[in-house]
């Protein structure tokens, strides 16, 4: 399939890129661009290999072929802390917040790549209470009693602190009411729009495509299709497969 124009300008850049586990192959030869200033959503069923594909791209899993390349310089050759020094902040599947810890306790352990001078953790941490105003209101809250629609702000409010360039998202939506997950989604447009690329991962197809700029089908570890999210969200085999037809 053919790569869009521009791809290699692209702020991140998936070539040729096979992931396995052991014996089990999850990514197979995985090519993917992500321009600055898009969401690009990645969607795919169950196993497919997208929490694969962001766990490589944050450095938590080495490939076994091909290149993750970042303004043009290797990714896929450095350790995680250096992933997030870089701009690119990892919001995990299932939160993964301190729930013994409390909001702003958490919103500070996500600041650990900034440089640690009061002043810029403190700017951050308006930046987060300015997109969610709930997280301000709750902040002396142990995290574990926060709602899930809460917690997922939380885990997205602590990957802000990192001020990242790129936001890797894994299924923010899993999981919350259909209020709170339009509610999210609106988050993440305004995200983007205050400048943060963002690459979406989402079983919500719909929403996701709805949302983003461009998109990825991911199938059994490989590359179904891709192209406009508009033209995704009309194509017969993704109506089919992933809108309920
Ligand atoms: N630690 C692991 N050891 C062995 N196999 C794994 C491991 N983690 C994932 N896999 C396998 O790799 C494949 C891809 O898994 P992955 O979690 O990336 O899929 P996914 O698209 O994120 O799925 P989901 O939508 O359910 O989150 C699956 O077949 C899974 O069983
Ligand atoms: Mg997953």
């Amino acid at each position: 399939m053919t790569e869009p124009a521009g791809a290699d300008h692209a702020l991140l850049s998936v070539d040729h890129l096979s992931v396995a586990y052991g014996a089990i192959r999850a990514l197979r030869d995985v090519s993917l661009h992500i321009q600055a200033g898009q969401i690009v959503a990645l969607i795919g069923s169950n196993g497919a290999g997208k929490t694969t594909l962001l766990r490589t791209i944050s450095g938590l899993l080495r490939p076994a072929d091909g290149t993750i390349r970042w303004n043009g310089d290797d990714l896929h050759t450095l350790a995680p802390h250096r992933i997030v020094r870089k701009g690119i902040c990892h919001v995990p599947e299932g939160r993964q917040i301190f729930a013994n810890l409390s909001v702003r306790e958490n919103l500070i352990l996500g600041a650990y790549s900034l440089p640690h001078d009061k002043a810029s953790v403190q700017s951050a941490m308006r930046n987060v209470f300015d997109l969610f105003p709930i997280l301000d209101e709750r902040k002396h809250q142990n995290a574990g009693t926060l709602s899930g629609g809460e917690q997922q702000m939380l885990a997205i409010g602590r990957a802000l602190m990192g001020q990242p360039k790129l936001l890797l998202l894994d299924e923010p939506s899993l999981g919350l009411a259909p209020l709170i997950v339009r509610k999210i989604f609106q988050i993440i447009r305004d995200i983007n729009a205050r400048g943060t690329t963002i690459f979406l991962v989402e079983q919500n197809a719909h929403m996701a495509l709805t949302i983003a700029h461009r998109g990825y089908v991911l199938q059994s570890g490989q590359v179904q299709l891709h192209g406009p999210a508009d033209r995704l969200l009309q194509d017969p085999q993704v109506k089919e497969a992933y809108l309920g037809g």
